[in-house]
């Protein structure tokens, strides 16, 4: 059995700075709103029709691949987390495969929303520790403003999300203590409705009560995924309970991070770089407090992207990486919780 390690990271962020301000034109919000509750003073919009969540995602595992030392054809596999696909189906996977120009090497999409990244993370360390793969790719990529509500209807989920790209290369490593040390991943899907992007889809209502959710009451075949009442009505968006997913977050998030301490052998103290899903400022500072870690151990960044869900925890490693804060022999832990719910942590011996 090998370790693996990350061996390189790389990501894209789009030009285009869209600030609080400039969602006041749309929506009934304000700068010292959004500032006040999530710490986000400004995110980046990817350019439609130009940009795609898989083109996002191939800049960003390029640079992973270059900062690895290795050429985009050693990947010898692939994995896609996003929420905000190019098609329904078939997944990024192997539309990023196809942007890297290596046909024939497996691609797996995965769908666990902010706890993406760690989820994938973990399948990565599977097929490295057992000596299937020597250079996975994983990928986390968001083109969140490509689906948001811009209505004041929308505004406590819109205001929030930016669009971005964040991608490692896994690769096993003899080196004793070093690599990622441990993962676990959670999930309750009691609570699958509380953050959503529902419709269309062949639920026809079952869990949400029919009424008022748009579906044709009639037995016939075709036409049930999109209704235009679902249009009319703004029901095509993400919904969330924000302070429900708020409270959860700021339970669940020091729970799985001692779990993973606890695993190792390790405390608090012995973190030297949290590196939290950027969900909301407010909930990073909460965990940090919660844990007594100093601001120089944990990187925060969602002031400048807002929250970009599967690219979140790539891109601020990556950014805290490149600011030189994550140093070799350092403990790095990450962290995420989000839709499903899901929620998960892993511990890397930088
Ligand atoms: O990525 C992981 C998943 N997501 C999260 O982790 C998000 C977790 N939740 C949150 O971050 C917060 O709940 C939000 C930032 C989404 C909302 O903040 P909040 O302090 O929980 O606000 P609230 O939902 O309780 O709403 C308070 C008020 C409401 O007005 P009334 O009913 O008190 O008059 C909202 O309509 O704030 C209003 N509001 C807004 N006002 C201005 C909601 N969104 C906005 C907005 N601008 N963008």
């Amino acid at each position: 059995m090998f370790n693996s390690k990350i061996a390189g990271m790389g990501y894209y962020v789009p030009e285009r700075v869209v600030t609080n301000n400039d969602l006041c034109e749309y929506m009934e919000t304000s700068d010292e709103w959004i500032q006040e509750r999530t710490g986000i003073k400004e995110r980046r919009y990817a350019k439609k029709h130009e940009e795609t969540t898989t083109t996002m995602g191939a800049i960003a595992a390029k640079r992973a691949c270059e900062n690895a030392g290795i050429a985009v054809e050693d990947i010898d596999f692939i994995i896609f987390a996003t929420l905000s696909p190019d098609y329904y189906f078939p997944g990024c996977g192997v539309l990023v495969q196809r942007e890297l120009g290596i046909p024939g090497v497996g691609a797996l999409d995965i769908r666990n929303q902010c706890s993406g990244f760690i989820y994938g993370l973990s399948i990565a360390d599977q097929f490295v520790k057992s000596g299937m793969y020597k250079n996975v790719l994983l990928v986390g990529s968001e083109f969140h403003s490509s689906g948001l509500d811009y209505s004041t209807r929308g505004r406590n989920v819109t205001v929030i999300f930016g669009d971005g790209a964040g991608a490692a290369i896994i690769q096993p490593t003899k080196e004793e203590g070093k690599g990622i040390l441990t993962t676990h991943l959670h999930a309750d899907g009691t609570y699958a409705e509380q953050l959503a992007y529902i419709n269309p889809g062949c639920h026809g209502g079952k869990f949400l009560g029919k009424k008022g959710f748009g579906y044709p009451d009639e037995d016939k075949f075709g036409g049930m995924f999109l209704t235009e009442h679902m249009v009319e009505n703004g029901l095509t968006y993400p919904n969330m309970n924000g302070p429900a997913v708020f409270k959860f977050a700021v339970t669940k998030f020091p729970e799985v991070i001692k779990e993973a301490l606890e695993a190792t052998g390790h405390t608090t103290e012995d973190i030297d770089m949290l590196v939290p899903h950027q969900a909301n400022l407010r909930i990073s500072q909460f965990v940090q407090k919660k844990l007594r870690l100093p601001d120089e151990k944990v990187h925060n960044n969602i002031q400048k992207y807002g929250n970009t869900t599967a690219a979140s925890i790539p891109i601020a490693l990556c950014e805290a990486i490149e600011e030189g804060k994550v140093k070799e022999g350092d403990l790095v832990c990450l962290a995420a919780f989000g839709s499903g719910f899901t929620w998960g942590s892993a511990l890397i011996r930088w």
